[in-house]
């Protein structure tokens, strides 16, 4: 039996490495199908409805639905990708032994949620793909070229988690063990958090009766410019906007235009308004006095 902390050469032997999932939800999908696309041995998985499981075990040649001891029993590596409510309970209700490894895929939760299967003698670790994952067929299409969090105190399991990254096509992000909420509340400012900037957006076209549809086909190419401009500028560099420019002016009529759609919405402009400010200065678009401009008007 091949064992992960002593028998196996990292990372050369990780195609040998026998994979399972506990969980056949969105994530558990994708991932699975990305490791044996990859040419991973994804041989069991559970799930609490067999359908779920059957699902992602049957476009994967050899992978069998099993219980959640069977999936132990039978893997070197096993990935928990329940929801993060339930990683520690389900953890917890099985027998783990030494020379294997499980591995939860929570951007929130420590890696200490794991603890039951340390104390048996098993490795344990995180393995965070940043991400969304929907519809499990896309995600498995837009994983390569994402970044994984990785985590693990055992060197060999680092190096294994490493090397699984790369056999995705995926860049390994490493995290110091306690930064778990303020690295998963940054993640959400770029992805839920686009949800919420855009529903304002949205709401604001639809008070001249346009719909949904029509804001989106004038608004993700706006966003989309943005991105662009991010990732060749940076963050302030790359910020356009009146703010940007130093038109105090068209934030004036913002401000008057927005005022009738309720405090709520008021305030959370000029939040994310004051929050440009310093960024514009950063950047050069403006000056100390022009940010003070900015500041004063934004408080009134
Ligand atoms: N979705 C994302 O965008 C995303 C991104 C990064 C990380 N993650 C992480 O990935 C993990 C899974 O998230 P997800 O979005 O894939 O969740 P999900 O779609 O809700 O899937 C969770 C799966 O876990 C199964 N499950 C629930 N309770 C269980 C139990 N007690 N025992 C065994 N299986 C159980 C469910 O089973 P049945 O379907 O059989 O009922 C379901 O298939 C979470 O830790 C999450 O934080 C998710």
């Amino acid at each position: 039996m091949s064992t992960l902390g002593s028998v196996l050469a990292w990372p050369e032997d990780v195609a040998t490495l026998r994979i399972g999932f506990m969980g056949a939800g969105r994530l558990g999908q994708a991932l699975a199908w990305s490791l044996a696309q990859a040419g991973l041995r994804v041989v069991a998985v559970s799930s609490r409805q067999e359908a779920h499981a059957r699902a992602l075990a049957s476009p994967i040649k050899g992978c069998a639905c099993m219980s959640p001891q069977a999936v132990v029993d039978a893997c070197d590596l096993v990935f928990v990708t329940t929801p993060d409510s339930v990683i520690g309970a389900v953890c917890d209700g099985l027998t783990w032994r030494a020379g294997q490894a499980v591995v939860h895929c929570s951007g929130a939760t420590e890696v200490g949620v794991l603890a039951h299967a340390l104390a048996q003698g098993a490795s344990i670790g995180g393995f965070h793909p940043m991400q969304t994952f929907g519809d499990p067929h896309a995600a498995a299409q837009s994983l390569p070229g994402c970044t994984i969090t990785v985590e693990a105190e055992q060197p060999e399991l680092m190096q294994g988690l490493l090397a699984l990254v790369q056999r995705l096509h995926c860049l390994p992000n490493r995290l110091p063990v306690g930064m778990r909420g303020r690295y998963h509340a940054a993640a959400g400012y770029t992805s839920q958090f686009i949800n919420a900037l855009f529903d304002q957006a949205v709401r604001l076209w639809q008070t001249w009766g346009a719909t949904e549809e029509e804001a989106l086909r004038a608004l993700l190419p706006l966003a989309q410019g943005t991105l662009s401009a991010i990732q060749s500028a940076g963050v302030a560099r790359g910020m356009p906007g009146p703010v940007s420019r130093g038109d105090l002016s068209s934030i004036d009529k913002h401000l008057s235009a927005i005022t009738p759609m309720g405090p709520q919405m008021l305030d959370f402009y000029k939040t994310l308004c004051a929050v440009t400010v310093p960024l514009a200065h950063q950047a050069g678009g403006i000056d100390e006095a022009q940010a003070q401009q900015f500041t004063e008007l934004l408080k009134a």
